[in-house]
């Protein structure tokens, strides 16, 4: 029903308008008295749990970041069937993003380009509504750094995000390889990286619990770059990596060059960056050892991407890009593999 009827009726509208509109209809659902339950009953979601980090998730397949930036889906993941949801990226203020458009899709090659530019309502928002979720539930907050804050001083928003969150979340993602912000990439660097890596990592020892900090790489990192992060990630003691964030080649799409064109700068992701991203995790896993945490991200579109991502060692997977052109047929094909 959803590739028949309701993806070509929210393909009518501009992407990100389709998004609205399908926030403010699950938002209604979720209010609605026993709704989700009802959702859930009828959905009947596959309770495979998955021991990672200290953690059990209900089960592999999970929701990516950017899907619920503020976090105001969670029970509607839970019934749909997600194992977890990872909200974010969050900032320390709240900012608009990127002027419009800045979403679109190229549904020849199955994919997206964004330039949202971490639009979210800031930590305090968030963190407010956090104070309200599901218990036995698994939420993941990823952190980033507002727009306005030069690379100099990235670290203090990380860890302003960094401890704001850490009573409400589960498990915390350092996010440098968002493509949309000027010059995040660069924290990506050694240096820029270490004293990140270093600054969380010293207050996350100060914490009475101890929570997982995973750091999210981006596919365009080249070989020597990755193996360079992995030394810094194993030094630091951090405790796994999501493989991958959106990506900003644009080689090998069938659409043609004008339409890609006519999106312009942003992130790529859904089928074309899975080859990359399910590369990169075998590499970590090669690099860090099979027992290391991996979350699988980037072109799982299929139960066959899917399946692609396990064999290659992803312990976890996340769901972006696949959900929109999918639907939620596509959580069940995924827990199937
Ligand atoms: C994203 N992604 C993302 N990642 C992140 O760490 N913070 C973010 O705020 C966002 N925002 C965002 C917005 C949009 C519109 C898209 C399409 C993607 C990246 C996302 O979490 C995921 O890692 C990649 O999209 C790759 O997975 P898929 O989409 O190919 O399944």
């Amino acid at each position: 029903m959803y590739k028949s009827i309701i993806r070509p009726l929210l393909f009518q509208f501009t992407p990100e308008t389709a998004h609205k509109l399908t926030f403010q209809a699950l938002k209604i659902l979720q209010s609605t008295p026993y709704a989700t339950n009802l959702l859930e009953s009828v959905i009947k979601p596959l309770h495979e749990p998955v021991k990672l980090m200290g953690l059990t998730f209900p089960n592999r397949v999970g929701v990516a970041a950017g899907l619920d930036k503020n976090a105001e889906l969670i029970p509607i993941w839970k019934a749909l069937g997600f194992g977890f949801a990872e909200i974010g990226t969050v900032t320390p203020k709240g900012q608009p993003g990127n002027p419009r458009p800045r979403l679109f899709r190229l549904p020849k090659d199955q994919a997206l380009i964004n330039r949202m530019g971490f639009n979210n309502q800031g930590l305090s928002v968030i963190h407010n509504r956090l104070r309200d979720r599901p218990q036995e539930y698994i939420i993941g907050g990823n952190l980033g750094k507002n727009t306005a804050t030069p690379n100099e001083n990235a670290m203090e928003d990380y860890l302003t995000v960094f401890k704001g969150l850490y009573n409400v979340v589960d498990y915390l993602v350092i996010n440098v390889s968002c493509p949309n912000i000027s010059d995040l990439d660069k924290l990506q660097d050694h240096k820029e990286l270490d004293i990140i890596l270093s600054a969380i990592m010293q207050e996350r020892s100060k914490m009475e619990i101890t929570k997982p900090v995973l750091l999210k790489v981006s596919p365009d990192l080249n070989d020597h770059q990755l193996m360079d992060t992995l030394q810094l990630v194993n030094d630091k003691g951090i405790d796994g990596i999501i493989a991958t964030n959106t990506s900003i080649a644009r080689s090998g799409l069938i659409s043609s060059a004008s339409q890609v064109k006519q999106c312009g700068n942003g992130g790529l992701s859904g089928l074309p960056i899975a080859n990359r991203s399910t590369q990169i995790i075998s590499m970590i896993k090669k690099e860090l050892g099979s027992s290391f945490p991996v979350i699988g991200s980037g072109g799982i579109i299929n139960g066959e991407q899917a399946r692609i991502k396990l064999d290659a060692g992803a312990d976890l997977l996340q769901l972006y890009t696949g959900f929109i052109y999918s639907g939620i047929g596509l959580i069940k094909q995924c827990l199937q593999q």
